[in-house]
């Protein structure tokens, strides 16, 4: 039995990845406001992508006897000063998260749930991919710098991703 500790955090994670869910939904109607339809949309997937975290982690519990707790959801940033800086703060961001799962892991194995730590094992790989893929779309920010041109052919590699 997954004790209230652990579950308590795994209902902190759903409202954590509903938080990056949102957050993401909040980046795309920033760049659908500046015309980067591309950006717009790589932004909408990795937002349905963060949903599908929660909602893992929404099953999970139901699979363990668990009670889910949904909790507020916090309002996202809407605007940001450059296009840079919102790489740059889903790059942040991905790093809390990282964090946060890593926290509920060594929280699982203290109460010795093994259950819980295989689980988590899953969110433990996909953190690296998320960060390494945030950290990628900065290096390419930072790379175009002030070029329209690099922009337009950003906006558009990122346009083509079609899956989550
Ligand atoms: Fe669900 Fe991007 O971490």
């Amino acid at each position: 039995m997954t004790s209230k500790k652990v579950q308590d955090a795994l209902n902190k994670q759903i409202n954590a990845e509903l938080y990056s869910s949102y957050l993401y939904l909040s980046m795309a109607a920033f760049f659908e406001s500046h015309d980067l339809q591309g950006f717009a949309k790589w932004f909408r997937l990795q937002a349905d992508e963060e949903y599908s975290h929660g909602m893992k982690i929404f099953d999970y519990m139901h699979d363990i006897g668990g009670k889910v707790t949904l909790s507020k959801i916090e309002g996202p940033k809407t605007d940001w000063d450059s296009f840079l800086s919102v790489f740059q703060e889903t790059s942040k961001h991905e790093q809390e998260v990282t964090k946060s799962i890593n926290d509920i892991v060594d929280l699982a194995m203290a109460e010795k749930d093994h259950a819980t730590v295989n689980f988590l094992q899953w969110f433990v790989g996909e953190q690296v991919e998320e960060e390494a893929t945030a950290e990628q779309n900065v290096r390419k920010m930072e790379m175009i710098g002030d070029s329209k041109s690099g922009l337009y052919m950003l906006n558009r590699e990122l346009g083509s991703r079609v899956t989550q």
